[in-house]
C-alpha cells in the first residue's frame, strides 16, 4: 500500500487564496512538505520553505526582480528553485547543489494551486463558469480544521446529517427521512442530486419558511466538490470546497461561492450564514475517530441513505490503492 503522501501527490491542491499572496512570500503546507510560495513575473512559484544554504526560513525573505532572496545571507533563488546569486562571492560559480526543491504552481479560480509530482498528468477541476466574468465570487476565511481531507469531504457530501447537525441554521427537524437518490460515477468523480426542505435563513422578526432546495453535488476526486443550491426562496448560488491535505489527519479547506453579481447583499449573508453552518459541521467532524479517512468500510456501518459518502470513499480508496474497490452495497 502506498503512503498517503505518495498516493495523493499527483493531484493539485490550493495552498492560498490569490488575494492572500501579495508581495511577501507566504508559507504553505502540503502532504507533509513545508513550502513557500511567491509571485514571480506573471506567475507564481512554489519551493521548499527552508534555504539550501543554512536552513533559514524563506518566508522571512524578500521577493526581488531576480527571485526570492533569503534574509540571512542574501542568496537568491529563481522560480525554478536554482540559486542565481551568492552575494558573499559574486565572482565564483554557484554550486549546483545550491537549489531548492521546486514544484509546479498555477493560479486559477482565485486560488494558488500546487502539484508536488512533476510527472503527474492530473488536471485541475473544470469550473468554466468561474472564468466567464459572469459570476461574482465570495470566499470564506480558510477552514483550518483538525480533520482529514477525506472526512471533510464526507461531511460536505453527507445528506443525512442536515436535519440533525444544522438545526437552527437551515436544518429542518421535520424532515429526517432521506428519499432515495442516485449517485452517478462521472469522469474524475461523482454526481448526485437531492431536494431538501431547508428552513430559510433565520432573520430577526421573520418566521422561518420552508425553502425547497435542490442540491447538486459534483465531486472532483480526491478532495474537491462543486455544490449548487437552487432554493425557492433564498438566492441561487454555487459553493466550491477544496480540501488541501497537510497530512493524513489534517487539512485546510478553501471554500468559496459564486453568485449573480446583481445580488449585492449576497456576500454578507453568505459569509455570516455559512460560517454558522460550518461551525456546526466542525464540531462534529473534529470529534470523529479515526481521524484518518478510513481505508475500508469495515469499521463503520453503511446504509442506503449514505450512498453519496460511500461512493466517495470508494473513489478515494481506489486512488490510494490503485485498484477498484468492492462493497458495500447497502440495503
Ligand atoms: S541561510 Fe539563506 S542565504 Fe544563508
Ligand atoms: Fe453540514
Amino acid at each position: 500500500m502506498r503512503s498517503y503522501e505518495e498516493a495523493f501527490s499527483p493531484y493539485w491542491y490550493p495552498v492560498a487564496f490569490s488575494h492572500e499572496l501579495k508581495e511577501r512570500p507566504l508559507a504553505a503546507r502540503l502532504l507533509g512538505k513545508e513550502l513557500v510560495v511567491w509571485r514571480v513575473g506573471a506567475g507564481v512559484a512554489a519551493t521548499q520553505r527552508y534555504c539550501a544554504h543554512r536552513g533559514a526560513d524563506l518566508c522571512a525573505g524578500e521577493v526581488s526582480a531576480e527571485g526570492l532572496r533569503c534574509a540571512f545571507h542574501g542568496w537568491t533563488y529563481g522560480g525554478d528553485g536554482r540559486c542565481v546569486r551568492v552575494p558573499s562571492q559574486p565572482g565564483a560559480p554557484i554550486p549546483a547543489s545550491a537549489a531548492l526543491a521546486s514544484f509546479r504552481a498555477v493560479e486559477r479560480y482565485g486560488l494558488v494551486w500546487v502539484c508536488l509530482d512533476a510527472r503527474s498528468e492530473q488536471t485541475l477541476p473544470e469550473w468554466p463558469e468561474l472564468e466567464t466574468g459572469k459570476v461574482a465570487t465570495v470566499a470564506l476565511p480558510r477552514l483550518d480544521w483538525d480533520v482529514s481531507a477525506g472526512r471533510m469531504l464526507e461531511i460536505i457530501l453527507d445528506v443525512t446529517h442536515l436535519s440533525w447537525v444544522h438545526k437552527g441554521t437551515f436544518g429542518n427537524p421535520e424532515q429526517q427521512e432521506v428519499p432515495p437518490y442516485e449517485v452517478a460515477r462521472v469522469p474524475g468523480g461523482l454526481r448526485a442530486q437531492i431536494t431538501y426542505p431547508a428552513l430559510s435563513p433565520a432573520m430577526e422578526g421573520v418566521v422561518p419558511r420552508v425553502d425547497r432546495t435542490t442540491l447538486t453535488y459534483e465531486v472532483f476526486l480526491p478532495f474537491a466538490v462543486r455544490l449548487s443550491f437552487k432554493p425557492t426562496l433564498f438566492f441561487q448560488h454555487t459553493v466550491y470546497a477544496v480540501a488541501s491535505p497537510w497530512s493524513e489527519e489534517k487539512m485546510q479547506c478553501f471554500y468559496f461561492a459564486s453568485y449573480h453579481p446583481g445580488l449585492k447583499l449576497f456576500p454578507d449573508i453568505f459569509v455570516k450564514s455559512e460560517l454558522a453552518i460550518l461551525e456546526q459541521d466542525r464540531l462534529v467532524a473534529e470529534g470523529q475517530r479515526p481521524k484518518a479517512h478510513p481505508l475500508d468500510f469495515s469499521g463503520e456501518v453503511h446504509v442506503r441513505a449514505d450512498r453519496l459518502p460511500i461512493e466517495y470513499r470508494r473513489g478515494v480508496i481506489a486512488l490510494r490503492t490503485g485498484r477498484p474497490v468492492e462493497g458495500p452495497t447497502p440495503e
